[in-house]
């Protein structure tokens, strides 16, 4: 398995350009079962979900042919099967995202039920609550959900539009917005979401899902209208900026200092970040004339000119709050705060794997349930830590970025998932990082 070591202690300087969305490209990429035309995407990021997701759609009859990086053309043309199975689903949560667009073209679907995963538990009641809604029989067998449309006049299997609330404990469900969304484009009559999810990424999906002929208004707003078309079309679609790529390389400006410019950042879809950041003292500036859904903006702080970065009360919130994918990254550089800051998790309240490992490297951080304080230090100190999830790993760099000495993340095969070529995009921008088989740390002499 790979680790990544890094040397802290160097500011970053120089320009990145932020890539296609990860959470923006999953659930479009399920679309493309919704018809069996081909689907032109653009930006789609490099990542090991996306190739899991290309693995999942393949086994169900829809097959991706990358014509050049990023230009992906997907196309079903074997709809015979509809069974999403365990070996594949078990790899990648969002594998749920099938379940709308399979039941609404395909009349059926078994999917495996995702499990939980490292930050939380993750159940998906409100996904099929949502099918149901639209007159889904949902049975569960061995393991798979097992979803059935009704049988219409002349015995297709068809689902019917309904008015769907979709409001859980923890505020809306964005995959679960998704997989309604997909699922209404096809019913037949009028579909109305209460409570979506109104996350950027759900008007993305539906940008597309227009392009290929849906009547869908509202997307991105808590209340969503879908009337049902008999018949989607192929399109073409380019993915959207990926806003936690974009915030995770600020909050890298921030924790190692230095300045860096990012082009093709949805600034506009990160203004819950931006507010912080400027209350902590790390300085946003958008160059004029930019688009704010793929600006350029430069990221700075300077510590002999700012001082120490300052505290900060941080809860995370559906969108447009604060984001959760966030929050270990923010709290990484909340650990050099002069003063005492607060985080809470509202999402996952289960989300802080990643202190653990940063009390390793000299945080101080308390956790009492969904609320973590953290007394700012003057320094973090590198050590080895494990991540375990994909942005408790990134916070993990971010603070080895900062830390003095040599800091080891494992297992990031967890960040792999979410970010393309890391350890390179750092590099470049003068980290001194590397990523090694960690293997070789165990064979290596100790250090005399
Ligand atoms: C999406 O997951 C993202 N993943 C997550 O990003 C993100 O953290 C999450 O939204 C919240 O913003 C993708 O888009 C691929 P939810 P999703 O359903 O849709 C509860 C990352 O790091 N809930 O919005 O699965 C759930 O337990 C990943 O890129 C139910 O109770 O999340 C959670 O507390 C991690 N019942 C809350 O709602 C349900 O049926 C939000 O979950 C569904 C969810």
């Amino acid at each position: 398995m790979d680790a990544f070591v890094i040397e802290g202690g160097r500011p970053l300087r120089g320009s990145l350009r932020v890539n296609g969305s990860k959470n923006a490209a999953l659930p479009i990429m399920a679309a493309a079962l919704l018809t069996d035309q081909p689907i032109d995407l653009r930006a789609v990021p490099d990542l090991a979900d996306i190739d899991n997701m290309k693995r999942l759609l393949a086994s169900l009859g829809c097959h991706a042919i990358e014509s050049a990086p990023g230009a992906v053309r997907l196309q079903s043309i074997d709809e015979s099967s509809s069974h999403a199975r365990y070996e594949i689903v078990r790899t990648m949560r969002a594998s749920i995202s099938a379940l709308g667009p399979m039941l609404a073209r395909r009349g059926e679907a078994r999917i495996s039920m995702p499990g939980g995963c490292a930050i939380g538990q993750r159940p998906v009641d409100l996904h099929l609550r949502g099918m149901e809604a639209l007159g889904a029989e949902i049975t569960l067998e061995q393991g798979d959900i097992v979803a059935r449309a009704p049988r219409r006049a002349g015995g297709k299997r068809r689902l019917r539009g309904a008015p769907v609330f979709l409001g859980g404990p923890f505020g809306s469900t964005v995959l679960g917005t998704a997989n309604v969304m997909c699922a209404a484009a096809l019913a037949e009559g009028r579909t109305i979401i209460e409570c979506a999810a109104c996350e950027p990424e759900i008007a993305d999906l539906a940008d597309l899902l227009i392009a290929m002929g849906a009547r869908i208004e509202g997307a991105g707003a808590p209340r969503i209208v879908i009337d049902g078309v008999d018949e989607l079309a192929g399109a073409a679609h380019e993915i959207m900026p990926d806003r936690i790529e974009a915030g995770t390389f600020m909050i890298a400006a921030g924790i190692a200092g230095g300045s860096l410019t990012l082009e093709n950042c949805p600034l506009d879809a990160l203004m819950a970040l931006t507010n912080h950041l400027a209350e902590i003292g790390v300085h946003v500036e958008e160059h004029p004339g930019s688009d704010p859904r793929r600006a350029r903006c430069d990221v700075s702080y300077e510590p002999r000119r700012d001082g120490r970065l300052k505290p900060a009360q941080v809860t995370t919130q559906p969108h447009p709050g604060f984001p959760t994918d966030l929050q270990a990254q923010l709290l990484a550089l909340l650990c050099l705060a002069d003063g005492n800051s607060v985080v809470t998790e509202k999402i996952f309240p289960e989300r802080f794997l990643h202190v653990a490992e940063l009390s390793r490297m000299g945080a101080q951080v308390f956790r009492q349930g969904p609320t973590a304080v953290i007394s700012g230090v003057a320094r973090l100190v590198g050590a080895p830590v494990m991540a375990s999830d994909l942005r408790a790993s990134a916070c993990l760099v971010l603070a080895g970025l900062a830390a003095e000495g040599t800091t080891t993340v494992h297992r990031v095969y967890h960040l792999d998932r979410g970010y393309e070529k890391m350890e390179e995009r750092l590099a470049a921008l003068g980290a001194r990082i590397e990523r090694v088989d960690a293997k070789e740390l165990e064979s290596a002499p100790a250090q005399g």
